[in-house]
Protein backbone atom coordinates (compact mmCIF):
# COMPACT_ATOMS: atom_id res chain seq x y z
CA UNK A 1 0.00 0.00 0.00
CA UNK A 2 2.98 2.30 -0.20
CA UNK A 3 2.48 3.61 3.23
CA UNK A 4 4.82 4.95 6.17
CA UNK A 5 5.81 1.79 7.92
CA UNK A 6 7.77 4.33 10.78
CA UNK A 7 6.92 3.62 14.45
CA UNK A 8 5.00 6.78 14.94
CA UNK A 9 2.95 6.40 12.27
CA UNK A 10 0.79 3.23 13.20
CA UNK A 11 0.19 5.02 17.13
CA UNK A 12 -1.14 8.44 15.46
CA UNK A 13 -3.10 6.72 13.24
CA UNK A 14 -4.75 4.76 15.99
CA UNK A 15 -5.10 7.88 17.86
CA UNK A 16 -7.12 9.54 15.06
CA UNK A 17 -9.21 6.52 14.32
CA UNK A 18 -9.94 7.28 18.09
CA UNK A 19 -10.55 10.73 17.89
CA UNK A 20 -12.24 10.24 14.50
CA UNK A 21 -12.01 13.93 14.26
CA UNK A 22 -14.05 15.87 16.54
CA UNK A 23 -16.87 13.93 17.26
CA UNK A 24 -18.53 11.58 19.53
CA UNK A 25 -20.92 11.00 21.51
CA UNK A 26 -22.52 9.50 24.73
CA UNK A 27 -24.73 7.29 26.97
CA UNK A 28 -27.91 6.25 28.94
CA UNK A 29 -31.42 7.21 28.39
CA UNK A 30 -34.43 5.97 26.38
CA UNK A 31 -35.27 5.74 23.38
CA UNK A 32 -38.52 7.42 24.03
CA UNK A 33 -41.72 6.61 21.80
CA UNK A 34 -43.70 9.95 21.78
CA UNK A 35 -46.96 8.79 21.05
CA UNK A 36 -48.50 11.87 22.43
CA UNK A 37 -47.52 15.27 23.46
CA UNK A 38 -44.03 16.14 24.15
CA UNK A 39 -42.69 18.11 26.83
CA UNK A 40 -39.41 19.26 27.31
CA UNK A 41 -38.00 23.24 27.64
CA UNK A 42 -37.12 24.19 23.71
CA UNK A 43 -37.16 27.62 23.84
CA UNK A 44 -33.88 28.64 24.45
CA UNK A 45 -33.21 31.02 22.09
CA UNK A 46 -30.48 30.65 19.19
CA UNK A 47 -31.32 27.07 20.38
CA UNK A 48 -32.23 24.57 17.17
CA UNK A 49 -35.69 24.83 18.07
CA UNK A 50 -35.41 28.35 17.63
CA UNK A 51 -34.05 27.29 14.06
CA UNK A 52 -36.43 25.01 13.41
CA UNK A 53 -39.42 27.18 14.21
CA UNK A 54 -41.90 26.45 16.36
CA UNK A 55 -43.33 22.75 17.25
CA UNK A 56 -46.46 22.05 15.03
CA UNK A 57 -48.85 21.04 17.29
CA UNK A 58 -49.68 17.43 18.47
CA UNK A 59 -53.02 16.01 17.46
CA UNK A 60 -52.44 12.59 17.07
CA UNK A 61 -53.08 12.49 12.55
CA UNK A 62 -50.33 12.01 10.36
CA UNK A 63 -46.66 12.50 10.71
CA UNK A 64 -46.09 15.09 8.10
CA UNK A 65 -49.13 17.01 8.98
CA UNK A 66 -47.27 17.46 12.54
CA UNK A 67 -43.91 17.92 11.04
CA UNK A 68 -43.97 21.68 9.86
CA UNK A 69 -40.14 21.69 9.26
CA UNK A 70 -38.78 18.25 8.33
CA UNK A 71 -35.31 18.22 7.27
CA UNK A 72 -36.68 16.58 3.71
CA UNK A 73 -38.60 19.83 3.38
CA UNK A 74 -35.02 21.69 3.38
CA UNK A 75 -33.53 19.14 1.01
CA UNK A 76 -36.25 19.39 -1.39
CA UNK A 77 -35.88 23.21 -1.78
CA UNK A 78 -32.14 23.14 -2.49
CA UNK A 79 -31.02 22.47 -5.40
CA UNK A 80 -27.56 21.40 -4.88
CA UNK A 81 -28.63 18.77 -1.64
CA UNK A 82 -31.84 17.61 -3.40
CA UNK A 83 -29.61 15.77 -5.57
CA UNK A 84 -27.51 14.13 -3.29
CA UNK A 85 -29.98 13.09 -0.74
CA UNK A 86 -32.34 9.88 -1.59
CA UNK A 87 -33.85 9.36 1.98
CA UNK A 88 -35.25 6.18 0.40
CA UNK A 89 -31.53 4.31 0.57
CA UNK A 90 -31.77 1.48 3.51
CA UNK A 91 -29.56 2.78 6.42
CA UNK A 92 -29.41 -0.30 8.27
CA UNK A 93 -28.55 -4.50 7.06
CA UNK A 94 -30.56 -6.92 8.57
CA UNK A 95 -30.39 -10.58 7.90
CA UNK A 96 -33.94 -10.91 5.21
CA UNK A 97 -31.71 -9.12 2.48
CA UNK A 98 -28.99 -11.39 2.28
CA UNK A 99 -28.98 -13.01 -0.90
CA UNK A 100 -26.53 -14.37 -3.73
CA UNK A 101 -27.22 -11.13 -5.18
CA UNK A 102 -25.96 -8.89 -2.32
CA UNK A 103 -23.32 -11.32 -1.61
CA UNK A 104 -22.03 -10.47 -5.60
CA UNK A 105 -22.44 -6.72 -5.46
CA UNK A 106 -20.59 -6.45 -1.87
CA UNK A 107 -18.16 -8.61 -2.47
CA UNK A 108 -16.87 -6.53 -5.05
CA UNK A 109 -15.91 -3.38 -2.82
CA UNK A 110 -13.53 -3.13 0.54
CA UNK A 111 -15.11 -2.56 3.99
CA UNK A 112 -16.73 -0.67 5.37
CA UNK A 113 -18.42 -0.36 1.56
CA UNK A 114 -18.59 -4.13 1.01
CA UNK A 115 -17.25 -7.56 1.77
CA UNK A 116 -14.21 -7.99 -0.25
CA UNK A 117 -12.19 -10.91 1.19
CA UNK A 118 -14.15 -11.21 3.78
CA UNK A 119 -15.13 -14.79 4.96
CA UNK A 120 -18.69 -15.93 3.41
CA UNK A 121 -19.71 -18.11 6.62
CA UNK A 122 -18.51 -14.69 9.23
CA UNK A 123 -21.00 -12.63 6.99
CA UNK A 124 -23.82 -15.02 6.80
CA UNK A 125 -23.48 -16.46 10.37
CA UNK A 126 -23.29 -12.71 11.50
CA UNK A 127 -26.87 -11.39 9.67
CA UNK A 128 -29.10 -14.87 10.35
CA UNK A 129 -28.72 -13.64 13.27
CA UNK A 130 -30.27 -10.11 12.31
CA UNK A 131 -33.33 -12.18 11.27
CA UNK A 132 -36.00 -9.13 13.06
CA UNK A 133 -38.42 -6.83 11.67
CA UNK A 134 -36.67 -4.52 13.94
CA UNK A 135 -32.96 -4.83 13.01
CA UNK A 136 -34.25 -3.08 9.68
CA UNK A 137 -35.10 0.05 11.09
CA UNK A 138 -33.06 1.85 13.56
CA UNK A 139 -36.39 3.33 15.73
CA UNK A 140 -38.52 0.69 17.83
CA UNK A 141 -41.01 1.29 16.40
CA UNK A 142 -42.32 1.71 12.36
CA UNK A 143 -41.58 5.24 11.24
CA UNK A 144 -45.42 5.46 10.51
CA UNK A 145 -46.71 4.95 13.74
CA UNK A 146 -44.79 7.39 14.77
CA UNK A 147 -46.78 11.08 14.83
CA UNK A 148 -44.89 14.52 14.97
CA UNK A 149 -41.31 15.15 14.38
CA UNK A 150 -38.30 12.95 15.36
CA UNK A 151 -36.27 15.15 16.94
CA UNK A 152 -32.42 13.88 16.94
CA UNK A 153 -29.41 15.27 18.67
CA UNK A 154 -25.87 14.01 17.43
CA UNK A 155 -23.60 15.05 19.89
CA UNK A 156 -19.59 14.34 18.53
CA UNK A 157 -16.85 14.67 21.12
CA UNK A 158 -15.38 18.33 19.71
CA UNK A 159 -13.80 20.60 22.20
CA UNK A 160 -16.62 23.25 21.37
CA UNK A 161 -18.35 21.62 23.55
CA UNK A 162 -16.15 22.61 27.02
CA UNK A 163 -18.11 24.88 28.86
CA UNK A 164 -20.99 24.91 26.15
CA UNK A 165 -24.08 24.44 29.30
CA UNK A 166 -25.74 22.49 25.90
CA UNK A 167 -26.52 19.50 28.50
CA UNK A 168 -30.65 20.53 28.81
CA UNK A 169 -30.73 21.41 25.05
CA UNK A 170 -29.25 18.09 24.00
CA UNK A 171 -31.17 16.30 26.31
CA UNK A 172 -34.58 18.01 25.11
CA UNK A 173 -34.14 16.11 21.65
CA UNK A 174 -36.23 13.02 21.56
CA UNK A 175 -33.22 10.57 20.62
CA UNK A 176 -29.60 11.45 20.85
CA UNK A 177 -26.72 9.80 19.31
CA UNK A 178 -23.30 9.34 20.28
CA UNK A 179 -20.11 7.60 19.72
CA UNK A 180 -16.51 6.84 20.75
CA UNK A 181 -15.16 8.01 23.54
CA UNK A 182 -18.04 9.88 24.82
CA UNK A 183 -17.53 10.81 28.37
CA UNK A 184 -20.47 11.86 30.23
CA UNK A 185 -20.17 12.38 33.66
CA UNK A 186 -18.06 15.31 35.12
CA UNK A 187 -19.76 16.80 31.19
CA UNK A 188 -23.39 16.35 32.56
CA UNK A 189 -23.93 20.32 31.94
CA UNK A 190 -22.22 20.82 28.71
CA UNK A 191 -23.15 17.34 27.32
CA UNK A 192 -26.50 16.09 28.93
CA UNK A 193 -26.58 12.29 30.12
CA UNK A 194 -29.27 10.49 27.37
CA UNK A 195 -28.10 8.80 25.12
CA UNK A 196 -30.61 6.41 22.65
CA UNK A 197 -27.49 5.36 20.30
CA UNK A 198 -23.84 5.04 20.62
CA UNK A 199 -22.04 4.60 17.21
CA UNK A 200 -18.41 2.85 16.93
CA UNK A 201 -16.29 0.68 14.63
CA UNK A 202 -14.62 -2.02 17.55
CA UNK A 203 -11.41 -0.45 16.56
CA UNK A 204 -12.90 2.92 17.62
CA UNK A 205 -14.68 1.56 20.58
CA UNK A 206 -11.53 -0.11 22.01
CA UNK A 207 -9.14 2.86 21.04
CA UNK A 208 -11.94 5.04 23.04
CA UNK A 209 -11.59 2.40 26.02
CA UNK A 210 -7.57 2.68 26.10
CA UNK A 211 -6.70 6.66 25.19
CA UNK A 212 -9.66 8.01 27.45
CA UNK A 213 -9.82 6.18 30.39
CA UNK A 214 -7.54 8.36 32.13
CA UNK A 215 -10.70 11.01 31.63
CA UNK A 216 -13.45 8.71 32.88
CA UNK A 217 -14.20 6.95 29.75
CA UNK A 218 -13.70 3.37 31.47
CA UNK A 219 -16.40 1.44 30.13
CA UNK A 220 -18.95 1.84 26.69
CA UNK A 221 -22.81 3.22 27.63
CA UNK A 222 -25.07 0.85 28.38
CA UNK A 223 -28.63 1.08 29.70
CA UNK A 224 -31.85 -0.62 28.86
CA UNK A 225 -32.91 1.81 26.31
CA UNK A 226 -29.80 2.31 24.43
CA UNK A 227 -29.04 0.98 20.96
CA UNK A 228 -26.02 -0.23 19.41
CA UNK A 229 -24.81 0.29 16.47
CA UNK A 230 -21.81 -1.68 14.59
CA UNK A 231 -20.08 0.49 11.72
CA UNK A 232 -18.89 -2.60 9.44
CA UNK A 233 -15.28 -1.23 8.90
CA UNK A 234 -13.83 -4.67 9.03
CA UNK A 235 -14.68 -7.85 9.82
CA UNK A 236 -13.79 -7.39 13.67
CA UNK A 237 -17.32 -5.94 13.39
CA UNK A 238 -19.41 -8.82 11.77
CA UNK A 239 -17.87 -11.00 14.32
CA UNK A 240 -18.08 -9.24 17.49
CA UNK A 241 -22.00 -8.66 16.72
CA UNK A 242 -22.44 -12.00 16.09
CA UNK A 243 -20.97 -13.25 19.37
CA UNK A 244 -22.57 -10.30 21.29
CA UNK A 245 -26.26 -11.26 20.37
CA UNK A 246 -25.12 -15.03 20.91
CA UNK A 247 -23.51 -13.86 24.33
CA UNK A 248 -20.29 -16.24 23.91
CA UNK A 249 -16.78 -14.83 23.99
CA UNK A 250 -15.05 -14.10 20.53
CA UNK A 251 -14.13 -17.32 18.80
CA UNK A 252 -11.60 -15.83 16.45
CA UNK A 253 -9.38 -12.85 15.00
CA UNK A 254 -8.05 -9.38 16.61
CA UNK A 255 -10.53 -9.58 19.38
CA UNK A 256 -10.27 -13.39 20.31
CA UNK A 257 -11.90 -14.16 23.99
CA UNK A 258 -13.09 -10.67 24.30
CA UNK A 259 -16.50 -11.04 26.40
CA UNK A 260 -19.21 -8.87 24.51
CA UNK A 261 -20.67 -8.35 27.71
CA UNK A 262 -17.93 -6.55 29.31
CA UNK A 263 -18.98 -3.86 26.10
CA UNK A 264 -22.39 -4.12 25.84
CA UNK A 265 -24.23 -5.54 29.17
CA UNK A 266 -26.11 -8.98 29.76
CA UNK A 267 -29.08 -7.44 27.45
CA UNK A 268 -28.23 -9.46 24.59
CA UNK A 269 -31.38 -9.06 22.49
CA UNK A 270 -31.48 -8.71 18.80
CA UNK A 271 -33.43 -5.41 18.63
CA UNK A 272 -30.57 -3.74 20.37
CA UNK A 273 -27.91 -3.85 17.74
CA UNK A 274 -27.97 -2.22 14.37
CA UNK A 275 -25.41 -3.09 11.64
CA UNK A 276 -24.97 -0.17 9.52
CA UNK A 277 -25.23 -1.13 5.52
CA UNK A 278 -22.59 -1.26 3.65
CA UNK A 279 -23.96 0.44 0.38
CA UNK A 280 -24.94 3.15 2.90
CA UNK A 281 -21.49 3.72 3.69
CA UNK A 282 -21.01 3.70 -0.17
CA UNK A 283 -23.51 6.03 -1.04
CA UNK A 284 -22.40 8.77 1.96
CA UNK A 285 -18.77 8.75 0.64
CA UNK A 286 -19.58 8.97 -3.24
CA UNK A 287 -21.81 11.83 -2.69
CA UNK A 288 -21.09 13.64 0.75
CA UNK A 289 -17.69 12.95 1.65
CA UNK A 290 -15.56 11.92 -1.86
CA UNK A 291 -12.18 13.32 -0.66
CA UNK A 292 -9.60 13.81 -2.56
CA UNK A 293 -7.98 11.39 -0.12
CA UNK A 294 -9.50 8.66 -1.74
CA UNK A 295 -7.02 9.40 -4.46
CA UNK A 296 -3.52 9.42 -2.69
CA UNK A 297 -1.41 6.41 -1.29
CA UNK A 298 -3.95 6.88 2.59
CA UNK A 299 -7.01 6.51 -0.52
CA UNK A 300 -7.56 2.42 0.95
CA UNK A 301 -7.23 4.06 4.81
CA UNK A 302 -10.02 7.16 4.08
CA UNK A 303 -13.47 6.87 5.47
CA UNK A 304 -15.81 9.10 6.62
CA UNK A 305 -15.46 9.99 10.53
CA UNK A 306 -17.69 8.00 13.57
CA UNK A 307 -19.03 11.33 13.89
CA UNK A 308 -19.58 12.28 9.90
CA UNK A 309 -21.50 8.55 10.07
CA UNK A 310 -23.18 8.89 12.53
CA UNK A 311 -24.77 12.28 11.41
CA UNK A 312 -25.59 11.15 8.43
CA UNK A 313 -27.59 8.35 9.87
CA UNK A 314 -29.67 10.91 12.22
CA UNK A 315 -30.33 12.50 8.70
CA UNK A 316 -31.53 9.70 7.13
CA UNK A 317 -34.02 8.60 9.77
CA UNK A 318 -34.63 11.58 12.07
CA UNK A 319 -37.14 14.57 10.71
CA UNK A 320 -35.03 17.07 12.91
CA UNK A 321 -31.05 16.86 13.15
CA UNK A 322 -29.27 18.98 15.90
CA UNK A 323 -25.42 18.37 15.91
CA UNK A 324 -23.08 19.27 18.38
CA UNK A 325 -19.29 18.60 19.11
CA UNK A 326 -18.98 18.82 15.47
CA UNK A 327 -16.13 20.54 13.70
CA UNK A 328 -16.76 24.57 12.66
CA UNK A 329 -14.43 26.73 10.80
CA UNK A 330 -13.18 28.15 14.04
CA UNK A 331 -12.30 24.63 15.33
CA UNK A 332 -8.16 25.90 16.53
CA UNK A 333 -10.22 28.26 18.99
CA UNK A 334 -10.78 25.20 21.12
CA UNK A 335 -9.32 21.75 21.82
CA UNK A 336 -9.29 18.55 20.02
CA UNK A 337 -11.93 16.86 22.81
CA UNK A 338 -14.36 19.07 25.17
CA UNK A 339 -12.98 15.92 27.91
CA UNK A 340 -9.46 17.21 27.03
CA UNK A 341 -6.94 18.23 30.48
CA UNK A 342 -4.90 20.57 28.56
CA UNK A 343 -5.71 22.41 25.29
CA UNK A 344 -4.89 20.20 22.36
CA UNK A 345 -5.29 21.15 18.97
CA UNK A 346 -7.16 19.10 16.54
CA UNK A 347 -4.89 17.05 14.53
CA UNK A 348 -6.03 16.10 10.95
CA UNK A 349 -5.13 12.35 10.00
CA UNK A 350 -5.04 10.88 6.33
CA UNK A 351 -8.10 8.13 7.46
CA UNK A 352 -10.26 11.49 7.71
CA UNK A 353 -11.14 14.70 5.72
CA UNK A 354 -11.99 17.09 8.66
CA UNK A 355 -12.27 20.41 6.33
CA UNK A 356 -14.26 18.39 4.15
CA UNK A 357 -16.81 17.39 6.68
CA UNK A 358 -16.99 21.12 8.42
CA UNK A 359 -17.76 22.18 4.95
CA UNK A 360 -20.40 19.97 4.62
CA UNK A 361 -21.73 20.71 8.21
CA UNK A 362 -21.47 24.32 7.36
CA UNK A 363 -23.23 23.95 3.83
CA UNK A 364 -26.16 21.86 5.37
CA UNK A 365 -26.56 24.21 8.12
CA UNK A 366 -26.95 27.33 5.51
CA UNK A 367 -29.53 24.96 4.00
CA UNK A 368 -31.82 24.49 6.86
CA UNK A 369 -31.02 20.72 6.82
CA UNK A 370 -29.07 20.43 10.01
CA UNK A 371 -29.10 23.03 13.06
CA UNK A 372 -24.81 22.95 13.50
CA UNK A 373 -23.72 24.27 17.38
CA UNK A 374 -21.34 27.16 16.99
CA UNK A 375 -19.86 29.61 19.17
C1 LIG B 1 -38.62 29.42 28.55
O1 LIG B 1 -38.90 28.45 29.52
C2 LIG B 1 -38.61 28.87 30.82
C3 LIG B 1 -38.78 27.68 31.74
O2 LIG B 1 -39.77 26.82 31.27
C4 LIG B 1 -39.53 30.05 31.16
O3 LIG B 1 -39.26 30.49 32.49
C5 LIG B 1 -39.28 31.15 30.18
O4 LIG B 1 -40.17 32.22 30.43
C6 LIG B 1 -39.47 30.66 28.78
N1 LIG B 1 -39.07 31.70 27.83
C7 LIG B 1 -39.78 31.97 26.74
C8 LIG B 1 -39.21 33.02 25.86
O5 LIG B 1 -40.81 31.37 26.45
C1 LIG C 1 -33.35 6.01 -3.92
O1 LIG C 1 -33.03 4.79 -3.28
C2 LIG C 1 -33.98 3.77 -3.51
C3 LIG C 1 -33.59 2.59 -2.64
O2 LIG C 1 -32.25 2.21 -2.87
C4 LIG C 1 -34.00 3.44 -4.99
O3 LIG C 1 -34.95 2.42 -5.23
C5 LIG C 1 -34.36 4.68 -5.77
O4 LIG C 1 -34.29 4.42 -7.13
C6 LIG C 1 -33.42 5.83 -5.41
N1 LIG C 1 -33.95 7.05 -6.02
C7 LIG C 1 -33.20 7.82 -6.81
C8 LIG C 1 -33.86 9.04 -7.34
O5 LIG C 1 -32.05 7.53 -7.10
C1 LIG D 1 -34.19 -15.65 13.74
O1 LIG D 1 -33.10 -16.55 13.88
C2 LIG D 1 -33.11 -17.25 15.14
C3 LIG D 1 -31.82 -18.05 15.20
O2 LIG D 1 -31.54 -18.66 14.00
C4 LIG D 1 -34.36 -18.12 15.21
O3 LIG D 1 -34.38 -18.79 16.45
C5 LIG D 1 -35.59 -17.21 15.09
O4 LIG D 1 -36.76 -17.99 15.06
C6 LIG D 1 -35.52 -16.39 13.82
N1 LIG D 1 -36.59 -15.40 13.84
C7 LIG D 1 -37.30 -15.07 12.77
C8 LIG D 1 -38.32 -14.01 12.95
O5 LIG D 1 -37.12 -15.62 11.69
C1 LIG E 1 -12.41 24.27 29.09
O1 LIG E 1 -13.05 25.49 29.37
C2 LIG E 1 -12.51 26.16 30.51
C3 LIG E 1 -13.30 27.42 30.74
O2 LIG E 1 -14.60 27.31 30.33
C4 LIG E 1 -11.07 26.49 30.27
O3 LIG E 1 -10.51 27.08 31.44
C5 LIG E 1 -10.31 25.22 29.95
O4 LIG E 1 -8.97 25.53 29.59
C6 LIG E 1 -10.96 24.50 28.79
N1 LIG E 1 -10.30 23.24 28.59
C7 LIG E 1 -9.61 22.98 27.45
C8 LIG E 1 -8.97 21.65 27.38
O5 LIG E 1 -9.58 23.76 26.52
Amino acid sequence: MGLPRGRLFWPLLLLAAVSSGILVALYSSAVELHLGPRTGARNTTSSSQAFFGPKASNSRTRKNLLCQHPLSLAVQRDPRFRNLFNLSTPVLLSGDVFTQQLWDSLSQHKAPYGWQGLSHQAIASTLSLLNSSESARLFAVPRELLPGCIRCAVVGNGGILNGSRQGQNIDAHDYVFRLNGAVIKGFENDVGTKISFYGFTVNTMKNSLISYSNVGFTSVPQGQNLHYIFIPSDIRDYVMLRSTILGVPVPEGTDKGDRPQTYFGPDSSVSKFKLLHPDFISYLTERFLKSKLINTKFGDLYMPSTGALMLLTALHTCDQVSAYGFITSNYQKFSDHYFDRMKKPLIFYANHDLSLEATLWRDLHKAGILWLYQR
